[in-house]
């Protein structure tokens, strides 16, 4: 009996997970999304292609993969289209993508009811992509969804039409102007693609391979700190993007776990609304926006960028059974003179905690620690040995914090730019 590994980004989201996914398939037969859905952004870049994936797991660009889509991801037909076009394009095999009968779909109903509510919050918006996320995970929750394995039944018409009222009648409670005509035709157009791919028992698929011993990589989305329980609500996503997302969201026992890598930046951002206690709002934040390009791959937002938080890694590695870590965007620090590091914060009592409490985190004050920075481009080397001494420095820093080891460095958004130690 084979076990699974599992890959999630340990921060708010756009990590890298894409990347690394990517650079680890060749060591997998499974590549399985496990929650959220096209609010996602991974992005890949090879041979001078840069691509970005929303629905579709990372290793899709491998030949002989099976790429799938587990049941705790929410799928828009219309934006699993768009991927599929984009991927045709590439002249991939994609035969091998497989998709849960139980992964819910995202009506365009939900989309109106994720804008009307982000519209209603005013200035306590979430800052939500606007891909229905919510909305559908709270029908799922609710016991109201429409799931993929309904799409090929007799009854779809009258479910469809039955939960699309419940919508338009919750519409009818915000002052929110829509038309939903030409969103729903070409939502029941892109219903061909997603059918000429398999629906399948996911969960069924999975225990057979792993007692034929193959290996399987679930790939998480969003990061540790927009998970629906343990985030920082209500700044949040509507999914748990932690391990144990992989257990529901594939049906993989927690005892068929292996390893957990856990990804990270080696500073921080955060895109959407939400405390952000070591946020920098001078010329650094601004570097590292501009050198780390750091605009949303979903919505094109300006991510908002700061210095790496230890006691958040910390809870995330917690919470996560991280067993490898993999440091992301190392390149992007080069040029900076001392590196910050926050070690602890000082609450609104004025104490000096070295956890995220409930309350106010949007009232932390980072606690920093300094190091030496270096002026070397690292996006130019191919081996650790060629990093300065600060680089190391820094990396065995974080590892004597951390406790877990720093398994990969990575410098640069190329698949090549990744450096193992
Ligand atoms: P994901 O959502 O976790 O898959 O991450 P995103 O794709 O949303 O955001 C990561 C961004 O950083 C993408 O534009 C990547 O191409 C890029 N990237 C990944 N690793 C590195 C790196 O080591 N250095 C630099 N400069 N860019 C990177
Ligand atoms: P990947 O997988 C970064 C953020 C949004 C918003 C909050 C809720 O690319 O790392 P939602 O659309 O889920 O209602 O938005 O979560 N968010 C992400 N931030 N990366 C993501 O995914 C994200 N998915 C959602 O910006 O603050
Ligand atoms: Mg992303």
């Amino acid at each position: 009996m084979a076990k699974a590994d599992v890959l999630l980004g340990l921060q708010w989201g756009d990590e890298g997970k894409g990347k690394i996914v990517d650079v680890l398939t060749k060591n997998y037969d499974i590549i399985a999304r496990f929650q959220g859905g096209p609010n996602a952004g991974h992005t890949l870049e090879f041979d001078g292609i840069k691509h970005v994936l929303h629905t579709i797991p990372s290793g899709i660009f491998h030949k002989g993969i099976v790429n799938l889509i587990g049941n705790g991801v929410v799928i828009d037909p219309v934006i699993f289209e768009n991927e599929i076009n984009s991927i045709d394009k590439l002249n991939l095999d994609i035969s091998e993508l497989l998709i849960s009968k139980k992964a819910h779909l995202i009506l365009p109903t939900h989309k109106l009811l994720d804008a009307a509510s982000e519209k209603a919050k005013g200035k306590n918006k979430i800052g939500s992509t606007l891909k229905g996320i919510g909305p559908t995970y709270m029908d799922k929750t609710g016991r109201n969804g429409l799931r993929v394995g309904d799409i090929n039944s007799s009854d779809f018409d009258l479910k469809y039409n039955k939960l699309k009222n419940k919508h338009l009648q919750l519409l009818k409670f915000y002052d929110f102007e829509y038309n939903l005509d030409e969103l729903e035709s070409t939502w029941m157009n892109s219903l061909e693609t997603i059918k000429k791919f398999k629906h399948i028992d996911s969960e069924h698929y999975i225990h057979q391979n792993l007692k034929e011993g193959k290996k399987i990589l679930a790939e998480g989305a969003q990061g540790t700190l927009l998970d629906i329980d343990f985030g920082s609500y209500p700044f949040v996503t509507s999914s748990n993007t932690i391990t144990a997302g992989a257990c529901t969201g594939l049906g993989i026992a927690p005892n068929q776990i292996s390893d957990v890598f856990g990804i990270f930046k080696a500073y921080c951002t955060r895109v959407g609304s939400g405390p952000f206690p070591t946020e920098l709002n001078d010329d650094i934040g601004e570097h590292l926006g501009k050198v780390g390009n750091e605009f949303g791959a979903t919505t094109g937002r300006a991510r908002r960028c700061g210095w790496i938080d230890l006691p958040a890694l910390k809870y995330a590695i917690n919470i996560n059974g991280v067993t490898q870590l993999m440091m992301m965007k190392s390149d992007v620090l080069s040029g900076i003179k001392t590196i910050k590091v926050c070690t602890h914060y000082i609450d609104s009592n004025n104490q000096k905690i070295n956890y995220l409490p409930f309350e106010d985190n949007d009232k932390l004050t980072p606690v920093y620690e300094e190091l030496s920075g270096w002026d070397k481009n690292l996006m130019e080397i191919s081996d650790l040995n060629e990093a300065p001494k600060e680089v190391h420095d820094y990396i065995e820093y974080l590892e004597n914090q951390l406790k877990v080891p720093i398994k990969i460095i990575s410098v640069g958004p190329d698949r090549k730019q990744t450096l193992f130690r």
